[in-house]
């Protein structure tokens, strides 16, 4: 019996927000595997905000998603049919970023791999034991390593990354302050991931509570978002502080993103280090089982924002990106 794909193509290159008309629905039969391919039923798409470059033409570190082709993305789900030794079905396995926005994919078995659900469900690897996990633990271990009594803000504080990053940072000592949109992501952050603050950049004196917040002025900052929150973050820097420079999110749409406060990078003699994950691969295997470790162990809480439907990827891609997530955002099929 043939089944039928369900596939996302990225039809239209948006200017500015996208639009879901920049999405199609397309459906064709899913090819039989060949030697060495194998059948996979995907069960987990994963939305993360660096797709919206790839939307554009752009010159950038990830190629362009190709129109009338299917939205590429991290997957993870089960082996159906197999043309290989290494995979039979049943397998669960993660999919590399080629699998994408669609139901089912036909793939060279070097395009997947097995995992163990045995400790953690399905869906954490394409988030905490995916890109976002490996992202949040080498910029707070490698890059920021902040220590006991050192303030740490980090921005988009609840979401896949951050919501990792503070609380691996109050794994070493160090006071956390998250920045995040709206009093229920705050409440969350503060009550349940035991950050020492979070500040409402949506409450109209978020600045003053930013102040009240960091007392001590900020030693290290994770930071996600860019714009008007970075250099507020800028002003408040204290002496041989360290900034790791994971996202800018405020911008992804192609909004300007002045700084005035850049001149604290000089006095202060900050260190200002932008990161792109995929350049350390070689450490995603460390930082996966030490995540794992504290996940299983409930000294690390991950929350998932979870879509149904592959036709509903879009939306709640263009939601992600107006903070309609809370948690990690992942699509169940
Ligand atoms: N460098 C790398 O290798 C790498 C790897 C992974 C991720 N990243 C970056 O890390 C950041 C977080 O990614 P994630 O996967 O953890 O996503 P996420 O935080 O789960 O979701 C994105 C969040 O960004 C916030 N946001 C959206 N628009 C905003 C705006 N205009 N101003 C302020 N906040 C806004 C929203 O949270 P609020 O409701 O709190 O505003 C939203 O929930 C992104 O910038 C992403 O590009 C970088």
């Amino acid at each position: 019996m043939t089944i039928t794909n369900k596939q996302i193509h990225l039809v239209k290159r948006p200017s500015g927000e996208p639009t879901l008309d920049c999405f199609a629905l397309v459906q064709e039969p899913l090819a039989e595997p060949l030697p060495g391919q194998v059948q996979v039923k995907n069960e987990f798409l994963s939305l993360d905000p660096y797709m919206r470059g790839r939307m554009d033409d752009a010159k950038s570190y990830a190629q362009p998603q190709a129109l009338n082709a299917v939205f590429q993305g991290a997957t993870a789900g089960e082996v159906i049919a197999s043309n290989h030794p290494g995979f039979k079905p049943g397998d669960k396995i993660a999919g590399n970023f080629g699998l994408g926005w669609q139901t089912h994919a036909t793939v060279d078995a070097k395009a997947i791999r097995k995992v163990d659900v045995s400790r953690v469900p399905l869906s954490y690897y394409v988030g905490l034991l995916g890109m976002p996990g490996a992202t949040a633990w080498y910029g707070t271990t490698k890059i920021l390593d902040p220590q006991a009594g050192q303030t740490l803000v980090v921005t988009a504080a609840t979401g896949a990354v951050g919501g990792v990053v503070g609380q691996l940072a109050k794994s070493k000592g160090a006071r956390v302050v998250g920045i995040a949109g709206g009093a229920a992501k705050c409440d969350y952050a503060v009550r349940e991931l035991g950050f020492d603050a979070c500040v409402d950049y949506k409450a109209a004196d978020w600045k003053e509570a930013l102040k009240a917040a960091t007392p001590n002025g900020i030693d290290r900052v994770f930071e996600n978002v860019g714009g008007e929150i970075f250099d507020a973050i800028l002003g408040r820097m204290n002496a041989f502080g360290r900034i790791a420079v994971c996202g800018l999110i405020s911008g992804y749409n192609g909004k300007a993103l002045p700084l005035n406060n850049v001149r604290s990078i000089l006095t202060n003699k900050l260190m200002v280090q932008g990161f792109i994950i995929s350049d350390h691969l070689e450490l995603w295997a460390q930082a996966h089982k030490e995540l794992a470790d504290l996940v299983v162990a409930g000294k690390l809480k991950y929350r998932e924002s979870i879509t149904e439907g592959v036709e509903n990827a879009p939306k709640a891609f263009l939601g992600l990106l107006r903070g309609e997530n809370f948690g990690k955002q992942v699509v169940k099929l």
